[in-house]
């Protein structure tokens, strides 16, 4: 399959990993990139930039196909160094950044002399737009459904990928509730060059976290994910769980008055002890409504493959015999 996004990328299919704290390990998207997609290594949680170099050098000796590094500007406790960040991506010969959160601005003149293409994150159009003039290559449309921090704005992608089709002139990935090959199916259809998957590439063989949390994303429904931190104007959508409850709670009981400090304990630092221990009511974590169309655990190779044929079947037969 070839589209814009495959050309820009120079990658055989339209499927991008999303960075992921704690689960874009090279190991990941070093898989994703053999598979044929693009893996992207989550810059942040390797806290330092000499953690970060190494990871791009392992992730280069797991594969010679393109991969990306994940750069997430959100409020976190300590800021992190991002132009340290940027030079060691820099360094590491990464020709593809990731960013999310706040606009990239301040990191794109760096990023451009060297030659490296930026895709980012973004869950409205507006957002999308300012990506596009500050001279983002490409956008990662993030619907409401999405794992993670889906904005402010509520838009799911059955109405935003139209209107971003609509809107922009650079190339974008529908991100956030797709799962298999009907969602690139749809998301091809609705003016998209591709996807963007997060938590479906949890569930895979080569996601090198603890298995209760393939458990938890195979055991979730429709109905088993929240949204958290809306009174911070930093909503993330995570899986329930007691801590969760917790947070839910505290949110209920406080109101607009919430501070950050107020869940604290349930949110910062949460993630190595989910991630890599398996602790799984240890604190809140990102996931998509997707779960619900999780059932297995394949490898990545199996899952791209799927997907891709899928949506050739959906395309040559289903689509075209309707007509
Ligand atoms: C566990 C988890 C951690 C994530 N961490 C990050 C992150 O650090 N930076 C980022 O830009 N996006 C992060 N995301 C968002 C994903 O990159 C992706 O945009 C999102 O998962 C897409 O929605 P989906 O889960 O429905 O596929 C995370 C998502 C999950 C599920």
């Amino acid at each position: 399959m070839k589209t814009k996004i495959t050309e820009l990328f120079e990658i055989e299919h339209p499927i991008i990993q999303g960075g992921m704290h704690y689960v874009g390990f090279a190991v990941l998207a070093a898989a994703v990139s053999n598979a044929g997609g693009l893996g992207i290594i989550t810059g942040l949680t390797q806290r330092t930039p000499e953690n970060l170099a190494k990871e791009i050098a392992r992730c280069r000796e797991m594969t010679d196909k393109p991969f990306g590094v994940n750069l997430t500007f959100l409020p976190t406790v300590n800021t992190p160094d991002y132009p340290a960040f940027v030079d060691v991506i820099i360094k590491g010969g990464v020709r593809i950044v990731e960013t999310a959160g706040r606009n990239p601005v301040e990191v794109m003149p760096a990023l451009k002399a060297a030659g490296i293409k930026v895709i980012h994150k973004c869950t409205s159009i507006r957002h999308s737009l300012k990506a596009q003039q500050i001279g983002c290559d490409a956008v990662s449309v993030d619907g409401f459904e999405c794992g993670g921090h889906p904005g402010e704005d509520d838009v799911p992608n059955m109405i935003l990928l139209p209107l971003a089709a609509d809107t922009l002139e650079i190339p974008f990935v529908a991100s956030g509730g797709m799962a298999d090959g009907r969602s690139l199916t749809a998301a091809l259809a609705l003016g998209a060059d591709g996807i963007n998957m997060g938590t479906r590439f949890i569930a895979t063989q080569e996601a090198p976290v603890h298995s209760n949390v393939k458990q938890a994303i195979l055991n979730a429904t429709e109905r088993d994910t929240r949204l958290i931190m809306r009174a911070l104007r930093n909503t993330e959508r995570v899986m329930n769980n007691a801590a969760v409850e917790k947070i839910v709670a505290t949110e209920k009981a406080l109101g607009d008055q919430l501070q950050f400090e107020d869940i604290v304990e349930q949110v910062a630092g949460v993630y190595p002890k989910i991630m890599l221990d398996g602790q799984m009511d240890a604190g809140a974590w990102s996931c998509g409504l997707v779960a619900s169309l999780i059932h297995d655990i394949p490898t990545c190779e199996e899952l791209i493959q799927r997907i891709v044929r899928e949506a050739e079947d959906n395309i040559r037969q289903r689509l075209s015999g309707l007509l």
